[in-house]
């Protein structure tokens, strides 16, 4: 069950660019709801109920290509506000007669724009002034299609921009969306609100809202809701969302499997339990069980495996003991089911890691997903909304499969109890400097060396931390975070000092990509 269907959107229509996600967060951004859809999805018009304008994304294929993706021309002739993107404008041009070229070579990079009309696209832009926009293309528009104006050039292509009033159609061959283009914000919301006059006010108290009285039409008051809780923020929220919506009927399993921070399974348990948000929820601890099924593993991948099956197992035992459950919630967010379209059609990048380890499939539950069409910062306000306390919706994100991808190699109960000892320092220091919400993640990691070292008069030969910290958007891509050395410093003397077994901490100064933010 998803809840968007209901709701006044935008439509994207997505042809492989690169940035179509970015587009999303941009509409996002005005509280106006958007929607990804693949172009490779056979679309009709009826795809088009409640949708209030429509955005073409940019794509790496040319129109000039007998396979390129296309749509339904009809779309084109419903007056519904659509703004074509770079391969999108081009795709636009090309379906109402324009002509398209293709260049010699491919223009990336920022270019000077000039505007040669502001009546409603470049609403507040001065007409002599050169805008720095992002352009990344081959082919470009050579032609505009009848009843079209051209709107804007660039030193390199006499069409940079183009409308047609009459029918609401817009394109622009560079990207309004990305950072790199100025005002680039102020374009999309000229389209977005000046000119489709969007629903601009999506919020999270119209999210909760919406989403109760679909919920309580579903579910009937005989049947319960189950939920795996990791104590992370999007299951937490959904959660939350969920047993205030219909109240009773949320039973929720909550598995230690070991490899959790340290003394977290017991503060979770306590913060969604009875004590805290009053969730009812069952504390499983399965600790042994995933150390005996880890034993001797030391690829990460077989890790993440054997710790996704023993969960399930886990899960579905527990589930047994409970009645009348017909629905599995999951905190699934937006970014983890976008399809990312390949020309020859979609591929789904759904992470294998970020789905509770198939689940549904195993079970025989219906699905209940409220952040389908969710980013994290839409789902830490609708937490907010719901009272869910600060130090959940700020907590930075943890991996599924916990500790066991920050322990490199075999994984023993030694290994985890160093681990969760200098982890708890670093977490208390970071949070100490006011580094905590800053950062997208900080964590410690334990090496598979030792080194020789020296305490008093003898020699050691001990564990390596590594300090990894990141700063990111989404976890895509990272950089490293400029720790004070102050903060370092306290960070590593207290590790070496209070964590028996360690005697070198060193600092992870790589960027995602190419490293990943995880060690494993
Ligand atoms: P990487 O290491 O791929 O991580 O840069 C990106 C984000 O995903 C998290 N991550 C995982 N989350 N199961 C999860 O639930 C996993 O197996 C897993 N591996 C990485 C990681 O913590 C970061 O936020």
């Amino acid at each position: 069950m998803t809840i968007e269907n209901s709701v006044k959107k935008v439509l994207i229509l997505d042809f492989g660019s690169q940035y179509t996600q970015v587009i999303a967060r941009r509409v996002r951004e005005l509280n106006i709801f958007s929607e990804i859809i693949p172009c490779t999805r056979n679309c009709s018009v009826q795809d088009l109920t409640n949708v209030e304008a429509v955005i073409f994304s940019g794509g790496p294929a040319s129109v000039l290509d007998d396979d390129s993706p296309a749509f339904d021309i009809a779309w084109l002739k419903t007056k519904i506000p659509t703004l074509g993107i770079c391969y999108g404008m081009q795709l636009m041009s090309q379906m109402l007669g324009g002509k398209v070229a293709s260049s010699k070579k491919r223009e990336y990079g920022a270019t000077a724009l000039e505007i040669i009309d502001n009546s409603d696209l470049f609403e507040g832009f001065a007409l002599d002034k050169n805008l720095q926009v992002w352009m990344s293309h081959g082919d470009h528009v050579v032609e505009v299609p009848s009843g079209f104006k051209v709107l804007a050039k660039s030193e390199s292509i006499p069409m940079a921009a183009m409308g047609n009033k009459a029918d609401q159609l817009y394109a622009l061959q560079f990207h309004p969306e990305v950072f790199h283009t100025e005002r680039g914000g102020e374009i999309i919301s000229n389209f977005l609100i000046k000119i489709a006059k969007c629903d601009t006010s999506w919020s999270a108290d119209g999210f909760i809202h919406t989403f109760n009285k679909k919920i309580q039409s579903m579910v009937s008051p005989e049947q319960n809701v189950l939920c795996a809780l990791s104590g992370g923020v999007d299951s937490t929220v959904a959660a939350v969302l969920i047993d205030r919506a219909i109240p009773g009927q949320l039973k929720s399993i909550f598995v230690d499997n070991g490899l959790l921070r340290k003394d977290e399974a017991q503060q979770v348990y306590k913060r969604l339990g009875v004590e805290g948000l009053g969730l009812d929820v069952k504390l499983v601890d399965a600790r042994e069980r995933f150390l005996t099924a880890l034993r001797g593993v030391t690829d990460p991948e077989k890790k993440r495996k054997i710790i996704g099956s023993v969960f399930i197992d886990v899960f579905e035992e527990e589930s047994k003991s409970l009645q009348n459950v017909k629905y599995l919630v999951q905190g699934t967010l937006y970014p983890d089911v976008i399809e990312s379209v390949s020309v020859k059609g979609p591929s789904a990048t759904i992470k294998s890691h970020h789905n509770v380890g198939g689940l549904p499939e195993k079970m025989n539950f219906e699905l209940i997903e409220p952040f389908r069409e969710l980013f994290k910062d839409e789902v830490r306000r609708v937490g907010e909304a719901l009272n869910v306390p600060t130090e959940i919706i700020k907590r930075q994100p943890f991996p599924g499969p916990g500790l066991a991808v920050r322990i490199l190699g075999e994984i023993t109960q030694d290994k985890i109890d160093i681990l969760q000892e200098a982890d708890a320092i670093l977490v208390e220091e970071v949070k100490r400097a006011g580094w905590y919400e800053k950062l997208w993640q900080s964590f410690a990691v334990l090496l598979p060396v030792d080194s020789v070292g020296v305490m008093g008069d003898g020699r050691t030969y001990e564990k390596c931390i590594a300090i990894r910290a990141v700063e990111s958007q989404d976890g895509m891509t990272a950089n490293w975070a400029y720790l004070p050395e102050k903060v370092l410093g306290i960070i590593s003397s207290r590790i070496i000092n209070e964590v028996s077994g360690v005697n070198r901490v060193v600092l992870d100064i790589s960027n995602k990509p190419p490293a990943t933010i995880e060690w494993e």
